[in-house]
């Protein structure tokens, strides 16, 4: 059965700063799923701490959260048929140096030299946490 679900895209500093924005819209609208909310976002640690909550004890996660607030991110409400998956699926895999050409990941990424992961976007990756990542960006957004 297939419904209408609702995912959360973020474009993350090195995708604002590489002009990459119109270029995920695009690719997003012409697919054929609808953009429902669109802010550009300062990331504060508390939001990252609450949108990476599992993630906070990895060793990676203070590089994480420094890299993630290089810049301004945009936060985009997305909503469709089997949304979720498509999307998530769009964005390609996490290291952008191994990600498939034709993906978000695999045609704006690219490998840094100081090493820093730094990959473009972030798509929630399954219905619930989608639920709770809307929350947290968009706590004024109405799901229907
Ligand atoms: S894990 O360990 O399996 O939970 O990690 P993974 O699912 O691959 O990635 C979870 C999110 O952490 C980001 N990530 C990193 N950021 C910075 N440095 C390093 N080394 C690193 N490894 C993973 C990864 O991009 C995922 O973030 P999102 O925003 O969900 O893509």
């Amino acid at each position: 059965m297939v419904k209408d679900e609702y995912t959360l895209v973020l474009v993350k500093p090195d995708g604002v700063k590489t002009r990459h924005i119109g270029d995920i819209i695009s690719k997003i609208e012409n697919k054929g799923y609808r953009i429902e909310a669109l802010k550009m976002i300062n990331p504060t640690k508390d939001k990252l701490r609450q949108h990476y909550f599992d993630k906070v004890d990895k060793p990676f996660f203070p590089e994480l959260l420094n890299y993630m607030m290089e810049g301004p991110i945009v936060g985009i409400v997305v909503s469709g048929t089997n949304v979720v998956h498509a999307i998530h699926n769009m964005a390609g895999a996490t290291n952008p140096g191994e990600a498939a050409w034709g993906t978000i990941r695999g045609d704006y990424g690219r490998e840094w030299p100081d090493g820093v992961l730094r990959n473009i976007i972030h798509t929630s990756d399954n219905v619930e946490n989608a639920k709770r990542e809307i929350g947290i960006w968009f706590p004024e957004f109405k799901m229907a």
